[in-house]
């Protein structure tokens, strides 16, 4: 009884020195139609199943995962406002904002948030206007060219450096 107190207290104690920490999954515009939309460059897995694989990474490494999409620039800039006080870093998909969108780029330098930038495709062997990225250059790093992979990648990457943090 007393020994299940104490290892009840340790684990409140740990719990209390050692939070655990969050992530937020921004998905920009026309990602809620992976799987139709243009299979060929984007494959057919569904982002509903890329989430499930990312809430399975978060779930084995113990981080608590917040996963949004959206189509709009305006809400994705709010979004990237509001996480910098409630989360400890960004996994972000800019989608078709990533080559047009000073407000995003802007938005995750104010906000000094970590973040790391994911595509699905290799944005540098497709049309010349994807070959610039606005937000690479205020991101820890970008991965992209494999797939949902590149989410994974970039979760698992983001939670091991918040963990040394
Ligand atoms: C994308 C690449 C962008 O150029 C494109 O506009 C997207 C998806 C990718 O994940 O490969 O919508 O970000």
């Amino acid at each position: 009884m007393t020994e299940s107190l104490l290892c009840l207290l340790t684990k409140q104690r740990i719990k209390t020195i050692n939070p655990m920490k969050k992530i937020i999954v921004i998905h920009g515009p026309n990602l809620d139609l992976l799987g139709q939309r243009e299979p060929a460059i984007y494959g057919k897995v569904t982002l509903k199943e890329i989430n499930e694989g990312l809430k399975k990474i978060a779930q084995e490494r113990k981080v608590s995962l917040t996963i949004k999409q959206s189509n709009h620039e305006g809400e994705i800039v709010d979004l990237i406002g509001k996480s910098k006080s409630k989360f400890d870093a960004l996994l972000i998909n800019p989608a078709a904002y990533t080559h047009t969108s000073v407000a995003i780029r802007d938005a995750i330098a104010a906000s000094g948030i970590l973040t790391v930038e994911v595509h699905l495709s290799n944005i540098y062997s497709r049309e010349e206007f994807r070959h610039k990225s606005l937000i690479s250059p205020v991101v820890k790093g970008t991965i992209l060219g494999f797939g949902p992979n590149s989410y994974y990648l970039g979760l698992e990457a983001l939670i091991d450096l918040i963990q040394i943090q």
